[in-house]
């Protein structure tokens, strides 16, 4: 379907689309329960799931240029023999703003650039981002996906000095309020002459900091999204899923991005490994 003209879309060029594949943890508990994406995510504070909402055997993860694409392409793969669907979500990216050679971010919905920090060199890539082993989960990783509803308005209404204390970066450049450039990190040492912090105790960036949460780095690509309401389509990659959870654990204790979250869907899923002619999608974890 993504290699060019497909009938199931209509008429539709795939142009970009992309369809990545994750399974749930009750799967691959079937397989072995020790593997990497055997284990759900533990309930978190601020979260309002329905039950149906929650979870699921199968992600599918559809992206595409074009808007129209994703929902064809979604139909088309629904109509699977034995597949349901549990929950949907929409979402969109904002224009590109340049952080590096090569690398991108958009803007979400709080005004904010996001998806700076991350694995980016492959030596990141390797240690965090995709799993060594053990063998039938090689190459694959695990994904995250949380529907994260926003208090856009009592978040607008704050002076944008104290919406740049709750991220710990400017506004309008993304640059860190340690100062540097937008690709910085932020330094979490840095302090006024009188002694006070430049990235405040609470800022997001401070209390999701790898080396304050004390686990790797999570590739975060994340979709803003207006309806049902106004949030972000939080959506991260790590080889661990301690590295989601242990972050979310630090940002609980004291984010002061955390009170203008609302957490309404949530799911976990092992991403699979690529494929190619001899070995098709899935075929390695589930051999027939
Ligand atoms: C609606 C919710 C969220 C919003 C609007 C948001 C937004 C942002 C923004 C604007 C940044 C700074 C720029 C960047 O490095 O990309 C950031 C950094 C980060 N966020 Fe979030 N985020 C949200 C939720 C989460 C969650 C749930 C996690 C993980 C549990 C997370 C993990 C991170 C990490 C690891 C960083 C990089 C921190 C650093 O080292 O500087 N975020 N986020």
């Amino acid at each position: 379907m993504t290699a060019g003209k497909d009938e199931r879309l209509l008429g539709l060029p795939a142009g970009d689309l992309t369809v990545t594949v994750g399974v749930g943890p009750r799967l691959v508990q079937a397989v072995d329960p020790h593997l990497p994406g055997a284990k759900d995510l533990p309930p978190a504070a601020r979260e309002a799931i329905a039950p149906a909402d929650r979870g699921g055997d199968l992600l599918l993860q559809l992206c595409a240029g074009d808007p129209l694409v994703p929902p064809i392409a979604a139909a088309a793969l629904l109509a699977t023999p034995g597949v349901r669907e549990r929950w949907r979500q929409s979402g969109a990216r904002g224009p590109h703003i340049p952080v590096s050679d090569g690398q991108t971010a958009p803007r979400n919905v709080l005004g904010f650039v996001d998806g700076i920090v991350g694995p980016r060199t492959p030596a990141e890539q390797q240690r965090d981002l995709w799993l060594a082993g053990p063998a039938p989960v090689a190459g694959g990783t695990i994904a995250v996906v949380r529907r994260m509803v926003l208090d856009v308005a009592r978040f607008a209404a704050l002076p944008v000095a104290e919406q740049e204390a709750v991220f710990g970066r400017r506004r309008d450049t993304g640059v860190p309020l340690s100062g540097g450039s937008i690709a910085d990190g932020p330094e979490l040492g840095a302090k006024t002459p009188d002694g006070r912090y430049l990235v405040p105790a609470g800022a997001h960036v401070r209390r999701a900091h790898a080396n304050v949460v004390g686990a790797g780095l999570m590739l975060r690509r994340s979709y803003s999204m207006d309806a049902p309401a106004p949030g972000l389509l939080f959506v991260s990659f790590q080889n661990d899923l301690h590295t989601f959870t242990a972050t979310l654990a630090s940002m609980e204790a004291a984010d002061a991005l955390l009170p203008f979250t609302t957490t309404t869907a949530s799911g976990t899923f092992l991403v699979l490994p690529g494929f190619d002619e001899r070995r098709p999608l899935g075929s390695i974890l589930f051999p027939s």
